[in-house]
């Protein structure tokens, strides 16, 4: 275990000053507004608030955003106003199906709905649910909304 210690701005992001195996008084000067956190692995980085960017790519439009800590891909889709198809949010319509053809291993294991509901092939072509997918790792991820109708 170590700690990422640096400042968060808009709430949310956070940015690396640096990293440190144990805290010391160093993470202290830093200073107010300003954190250190606890990480194990690389995942609590991303919920540390450190992200890329991902490309959505919808029917009528498309948009690069930033990827944000538990936000789904149909979360930011929606946050940002691009027309992505939906309808449930919880994984059984599969109307938010997309096809992520960069940086399908940034994003979460798969989720038991979407196992539930796609097919293993599409799995191997790089589908997901746009509702159950996240950004977990930093990357560049493009992904298109790709319904079956
Ligand atoms: S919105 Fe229904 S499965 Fe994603």
């Amino acid at each position: 275990m170590g700690f990422l210690c640096g400042h968060g701005i808009n709430g949310f992001r956070f940015i690396i000053d640096y990293v440190c195996q144990t805290k010391t008084s160093r993470c202290a000067e830093i200073g107010p507004f300003n954190y250190c956190f606890p990480h194990f692995h690389s995942d609590s980085v991303v919920y540390a608030g450190v992200h890329d960017m991902i490309e959505l790519i919808a029917r009528l439009s498309s948009k690069t955003v930033e990827a944000e800590a538990s936000f789904s891909i149909l979360d930011l889709a929606i946050k940002h106003d691009i027309p992505w198809l939906f309808s449930c949010t919880h994984g059984t319509c599969a109307r938010c199906r997309c096809l992520v053809t960069e940086g399908l291993e940034l994003l979460n294991e798969p989720t038991e709905a979407e196992l539930d509901r796609l097919e293993p092939e599409e799995f191997e072509q790089g589908y997901r649910l746009a509702c159950q997918a996240k950004v977990v790792s930093q990357g560049h991820v493009k992904v298109k909304n790709v319904p079956y109708f």
